[in-house]
């Protein structure tokens, strides 16, 4: 309970009580937010951020663990259907295992450089960088004191496999990404410490080994890459995120720009003394991210996630992408392999205006043919096609955009008890927080509902690194402190009954035997909404319940104060008196509570007080207390004697007090 400001209001003779918690709590958050999300499609404008509404915090030893040291580099690993998390740190390689019910368990294995001198003492460290499994055991690599090595750890054992140049950089900081699969490797870390500083993109295991030309991106920042298996084998493609300095130094262009690039899985490289150790397939495209509705632009893209299609279509693989903008705000655009697809197959190529050489620039060739070496030349000056790849949807505009600095995705496809499938995105903030936020479904076209803020560590920091396991249903996340998993369907934390139960709108969670709990958490069908505007109409009481009635006794000309707890930060709190409303608190209200001062209890004060939570055109009583004389004889000369008071006395107060308000 917020202790009223100092000098004001303070309860004086005769002493009265403070008003108690409420008996309900936090109803109105989760609902208002449905409200809010309504509005928003009706009035067309839906794209803007969602909101934040309900928060989760951990429990500590069980859904957190401390490194017991900093680290400031990390990588983490976890395999879908296990309980434990790898994290790599510096000279160390942890291994987390959280059982169901139980508090975390640790083990270290050591992994120190095996180099024995060094300059400086940072660089004498084994930071290691990559964990990956690879047959029975699990690849380690590391910076190994400049010296790239790696080791596979295997039924307990450290055997090191020395050096292996780009599997791991030379410094923890710089942009490494690197790509497995089968036999094959793909690598975007340089293999000299001092030459070659160009970043390339490498095929370093598996068939010849390639590398992109020097010219076909500035100054690049990987992001993600893939393999996608198309409809023929020897059309199988990798495609890579990046980011780039733009070749457009118009003062009004965007420094940078975001791309995705494409490869052949199987280029051989070229004919040609140039060509035979480069790629002859590369092409990229220019990633667009804009409203041109509200000309907003999102050029930085700072995270890729791809979830493919559950019918095994790989055209149909969504693409989500996070992009900022020079403020930090950000948006979120949904892209389609197919469509990407599209673009590099029938696009004319940027700057090149002869007709294109045959095969095409981009084209994979079957039976291992190589590219002719006019169309490495052509695909090699012109490495940008011209058509851009803009997001799915009949408005190609993002998915919403926000004010929050969103920089990882990861995306749950799910369903929900009537067998409706929703997108849930989980996105990193630069706060350390996790939002969830629910994609609309068919029926809602535009509604982005955020449904929860997750702070997944007890101290905040920026969250390093996140990893979904789909089927556990769980999130990992580690910061430089700690390792934490999120379980992805926290019911516990909507409170107020079955309204605000099933007004979250939640896909996870539902309304059983009296509780909000988790749809696989029951054999049997939990209750679920399927109505937008107002689910909590489904529940077996429909209408919203009273606030409990409180009563206190009052001495005339008492200075009191009425408190009503804001738990939505999306909703106008008033206090109501009779046919007036004597004190409202918008959204944005620097104190928590809504509270209503009374200075000097006149006699006309006595009575009823409705604090009503509002937005749109739901509302909720929260609070109903009732201002009561402190002696019955008292009250009747008194309210006879109320007719003569000025009834303008609050006129006079309110503002004042409110003033009082926002100066504290
Ligand atoms: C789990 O860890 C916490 C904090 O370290 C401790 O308070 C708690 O007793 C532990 N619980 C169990 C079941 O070991
Ligand atoms: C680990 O142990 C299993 C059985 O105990 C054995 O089959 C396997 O070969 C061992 N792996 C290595 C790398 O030693
Ligand atoms: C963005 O462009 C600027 C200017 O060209 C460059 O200094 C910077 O490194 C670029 N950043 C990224 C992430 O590409
Ligand atoms: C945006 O975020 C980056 C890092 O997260 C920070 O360095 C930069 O100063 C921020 N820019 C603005 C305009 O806040
Ligand atoms: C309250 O009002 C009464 C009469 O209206 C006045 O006599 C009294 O001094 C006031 N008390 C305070 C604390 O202002």
């Amino acid at each position: 309970m917020t202790p009223p400001p100092p000098g004001r209001a303070a309860p004086s003779a005769p002493r009265a009580r403070v008003p108690g918690p409420p008996a309900w709590s936090g109803l109105p958050v989760r609902l208002l937010l449905l409200l809010w999300a309504t509005a928003a499609s009706a009035q067309g404008h839906s794209r803007s951020g969602p909101r934040i509404s309900a928060v989760w915090k951990g429990r500590v030893g069980q859904d957190w663990v401390d490194f017991g040291q900093a680290e400031p580099h990390t990588v983490l690993f976890h395999e879908p259907g296990s309980s434990s998390v790898w994290v790599g740190g510096r000279g160390k390689v942890y291994l987390f295992d959280f059982p169901e019910g139980k508090n975390v368990s640790v083990r270290t294995v050591n992994i120190g450089s095996t180099k024995r001198s060094c300059l400086d003492k940072r660089d004498c460290e084994n930071y290691i960088t990559l964990l990956e499994r690879r047959g029975e055991g699990l690849l380690i690599c590391g910076t190994n004191a400049r010296r790239p090595s790696c080791w596979n750890l295997a039924n307990g054992t450290v055997v090191p496999l020395g050096e292996m140049r780009g599997y791991a950089p030379f410094s923890p900081d710089e942009n490494s990404l690197v790509l497995f699969e089968g036999e094959e490797v793909y690598s975007t870390i340089r293999k000299q410490e001092y030459n070659g500083k160009i970043p390339r993109f490498r095929r370093i295991r598996g068939e010849s080994e390639l590398y992109t030309s020097d010219t076909v991106m500035q100054n690049p920042q990987f992001i993600k890459a893939t393999i996608v298996h198309q409809d023929q084998d020897y059309d199988d493609k990798i495609y890579y995120f990046f980011r780039e300095d733009n070749p457009d130094k118009n003062p009004e262009a965007p420094l940078n720009v975001s791309r995705v690039a494409q490869l052949c899985r199987g280029d051989q490289g070229g004919e040609s003394s140039l060509s035979v150790s480069k790629w002859n397939t590369f092409l990229k495209a220019m990633l667009v991210c804009s409203d041109a509705t509200t000309n907003k632009n999102f050029n930085r893209l700072q995270d890729v996630f791809l979830l493919p299609d559950p019918n095994g279509q790989w055209r149909d693989t969504r693409v989500y992408g996070v992009f900022s903008n020079p403020w930090n705000y950000s948006a979120v655009c949904v892209y389609s392999l197919g469509d990407i697809d599209k673009v590099f197959r029938t696009s004319s190529l940027k700057g090149y205006h002869s007709s294109l050489p045959n095969p095409r620039p981009g084209k994979c060739l079957p039976n291992q043919q190589p590219i002719p070496t006019e169309t490495f030349q052509v695909a090699d000056s012109h490495p940008e096609v011209a058509q851009r790849v803009e997001p799915m949807g009949p408005l190609k505009t993002p998915l919403f955009h926000s004010k929050y600095h969103y920089q990882k995705v990861v995306v749950h496809r799910m369903q929900a008890s009537h067998g409706e499938t929703f997108h849930v995105l989980y996105l990193t903030t630069d706060r350390g927080t996790i939002h969830k936020v629910v994609e609309p479904g068919e029926r809602e076209r535009g509604l982005v509902l955020n449904i929860m803020e997750i702070q997944p560590f007890r101290r905040a920091a920026a969250i390093q690194a996140m990893s979904l396991d789909a089927d556990r249903r769980k999130l990992y996340v580690n910061s430089q402190w700690e390792v934490s998993q999120v379980p992805l369907d926290l019911c516990e934390v909507y409170s107020g009954g079955c309204h605000g139960c099933l007004m979250s709108r939640d896909p996870y969670c539902g309304w059983d035997q009296g509780r909000c709990v988790s749809i696989y958490s029951s054999q049997r069908s939990v209750l679920q909404s399927i109505n937008p505007d107002a689910p909590h109409e489904e529940c077996p009481n429909p209408k919203p319940d009273k606030a409990p009635l409180q009563k206190v006794s009052l001495a005339p000309n008492s200075r009191y104060y009425l408190s009503c707890p804001m738990e939505s930060r999306h909703a106008t709190y008033s206090w109501h008196h009779k046919e007036n409303v004597e004190q409202s608190c918008e959204p944005g209200h620097q104190s928590p509570n809504c509270i209503l001062f009374i200075e000097n209890l006149t006699a006309q004060q006595y009575g009823h007080y409705f604090c009503v939570a509002r937005e749109g055109s739901y509302f909720r009583e929260a609070q109903h207390w009732q201002l009561l004389p402190e002696d019955g004889m008292m009250a009747e000369h008194l309210l006879g004697r109320a007719h003569t008071l000025a009834a303008s006395l609050w006129l006079g107060v309110l503002p004042t007090l409110t003033l009082g308000l926002l100066v504290h």
